[in-house]
């Protein structure tokens, strides 16, 4: 089911005499979620993820703006003939239901030529469950459950009414590093193998990046960006973007234009073909640098950390904002890590990028950059 979202737009009015403005929480978003993709959505806390949700459930009515699944306008459509499974952000199960209760709760009380044969209602709901691996649960009460089997089932809840479209609201929060590694991994599998066009809302970039087709980024319920995660990051549209994702982040630097040429702490570090003479903020992605006796951008050494694969240096540059500055070169590079007080580098043009003091937007350069 091809999903489509246009100028869709979210106001909650004002409430009380102390809460002085409306909140814009979805702000004119466009987007479009191809058919059978998994998008991720995400954005800092408060920045329109969950309403976002809401308005493609239908549990929401947009202040403006429409939603269409396929070629249906779904805008004024209620929640329950839209064909969405939804997981919410606190699963949301019964307490006093079991496990299997729970999942089959969906498919009781269907009216018509959708009523579900006590048969077929069971079938469901032990595929689902066999899907996301709970099946020994099933007599439980969610009570009786750890925070990422409660998960599972509120998965398994959604996937029984075979939604055409599945909307996951962090649906990893309560989960431990590792479990949260596997549970995304499976939901990956789960979303490939049914083909369901899924929303998956998450403020963690890293997982987004690692299971998405594509990704939209929100702040302040604006849309800021979407796209493939590698295009994102490889070409973030402006400052936001770019230190929203990435881990490390990526270095921010003071630093000026000048006849074509960046400078950062008045020297001269890398051309900058086709860019107006003006201040902007730049930011080097830990990757960008190279470990090179003669580079252009001198910093001073603070410490290596070495984590296997690859070793970061952590020094310190007078134009840095934050003070100390993350590059990460591989381990051979880094045998030979500098010692001395002052370390060099080059810088990797791709991975170098220029936004506007003004605007934070990006400034596109003309044609690729070479090192210095
Ligand atoms: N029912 C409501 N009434 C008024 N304001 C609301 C309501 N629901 C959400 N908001 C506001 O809308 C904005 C977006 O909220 P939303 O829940 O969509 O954020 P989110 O991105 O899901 O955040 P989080 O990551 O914390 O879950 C916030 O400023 C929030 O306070
Ligand atoms: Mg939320």
């Amino acid at each position: 089911m091809n999903i489509v979202l246009e100028n869709l737009t979210k106001e909650f009015p004002a409430r009380g005499k102390r809460n002085s403005g409306s909140v814009k929480a979805v702000d004119h978003v466009s987007c479009q979620i191809p058919d059978g993709e998994l998008m991720g959505l995400l954005g800092p806390s408060g920045c329109g993820k969950s309403t976002t949700l809401n308005l493609l459930c239908g549990l929401e009515k947009p202040t403006e703006g429409k939603i269409f699944f396929g070629d249906e306008d779904v805008t004024a459509l209620a929640p329950e003939f839209r064909g969405v499974g939804m997981v919410f952000q606190n699963y949301a199960l019964y307490p006093h239901l079991s496990v299997r209760q729970n999942i089959r709760f969906p498919l009781e009380n269907r009216k018509g030529k959708d009523k579900l044969s006590k048969e077929e209602m069971n079938r469901r709901v032990e595929d689902a469950a066999r899907l996301v691996q709970i099946e020994e649960l099933m007599d439980r009460k969610p009570g009786e459950l750890s925070g990422g089997q409660q998960q599972r089932v509120a998965i398994a809840r959604a996937l029984v009414k075979f939604p055409k479209v599945l909307l996951l609201d962090e649906p990893l929060s309560n989960l431990d590093a590792r479990l949260r590694l596997k549970t995304r991994e499976e939901i990956r599998k789960i979303q490939k193998q049914t083909g369901i066009t899924t929303v998956f809302v998450t403020h963690d970039q890293d997982e987004a990046m690692s299971i998405c087709d594509r990704i939209a980024v929100m702040k302040d319920g604006l849309l800021m960006q979407q796209g493939r995660p590698q295009e994102v990051y490889d070409h973030p549209a402006n400052l936001f973007v770019a230190r929203f994702l990435g881990t490390p982040p990526i270095n921010l630097f003071a630093g000026e234009v000048r006849g074509q040429t960046l400078y950062l702490g008045g020297k001269p570090v890398l051309p900058a073909p086709g860019v107006p003479d003006q201040p902007v903020w730049t930011g080097i992605r830990p990757e960008g640098f190279i470990l090179k006796a003669d580079g252009p951008l001198e910093c001073q050494m603070e410490r290596v950390e070495v984590t296997g694969r690859d070793v970061s240096i952590i020094s310190s540059h007078s134009a840095c904002t934050e003070g100390t500055l993350r590059s990460i070169i591989s381990s051979e590079e880094g045998a030979a890590a500098p010692t001395a007080r002052t370390v060099r580098f080059a810088l990797k043009p791709g991975k170098v990028f220029l936004f506007s003091k003004d605007t934070e937007e990006v400034i596109p350069l003309s044609g690729e950059g070479k090192e210095l």
